[in-house]
């Protein structure tokens, strides 16, 4: 797929089934890796999970999600079982993992490194013919999801793409207005 059409028809997928095989996923590591990386830090560290795994994922986030308050008229039992289901909505799980480098600039740098890198996972997913999806919110952010996954207290989780066949048909999204968006300064 030409990689203009391919950022222009990709489109987030939150209905996954089936199943991503090794090669696939190996092709979509292999493009996150392919992001541009200022001074070649190397910051990035991907964790692929599949069956089973995604249930300790979901065991691990729901006592994280359930030991905050709720809202009024939801009871933790249910809440807690429906927070354990959410790694369940695809049938693989790509957590893309960052170093946080001592200083600062590099630090930010690389988490850039890592958003490019989640763009390619997504473009390479659709070339593939695969659905993908985006998702961060507090599971990224939560230290024991972090140390569960094996990564460093300090790196980061730019994001966890949910992977797999498309299940749905996503909405035609608004054309560009690149006319709103762009300054030419000559
Ligand atoms: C940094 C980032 C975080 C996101 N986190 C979530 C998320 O937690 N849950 C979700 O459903 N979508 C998430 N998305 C996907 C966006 O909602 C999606 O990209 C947006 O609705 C535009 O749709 P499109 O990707 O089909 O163009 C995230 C996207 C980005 C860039």
């Amino acid at each position: 797929m030409e990689v203009l059409e391919a950022l222009r028809t990709r489109r987030s997928i939150g209905k996954l089934e089936g199943d991503v095989t090794d090669v696939e996923l190996r092709q979509l590591v292999e493009a996150g890796l392919w992001a541009p990386n200022h001074k070649l830090t190397d910051p990035l560290r991907f964790v692929a999970l599949r069956g089973a795994a995604r249930e300790r994922l979901g065991q691990v986030w729901a006592e994280v999600a359930g030991a905050v308050e709720l809202p009024p008229g939801v009871t933790r039992e249910n809440f807690v079982a429906k927070e354990a289901r959410k790694p369940l909505r695809a049938p693989l799980l790509l957590a893309v993992g960052v170093r946080t480098d001592e200083d600062a600039e590099v630090a930010e740098e690389d988490f850039a490194t890592a958003a490019a890198a989640v763009q390619n996972v997504l473009l390479a997913a659709h070339a593939l013919g695969l659905g993908a999806i985006w998702r961060t919110g507090g599971m990224v952010l939560a230290p024991a999801i972090r140390k569960h996954l094996g990564f460093a207290p300090t790196d980061r989780i730019a994001g966890i793409v949910y992977v797999g066949r498309p299940a749905m048909v996503p909405p035609t999204p608004q054309p560009r207005d690149v006319d709103a968006h762009l300054t030419i300064l000559d």
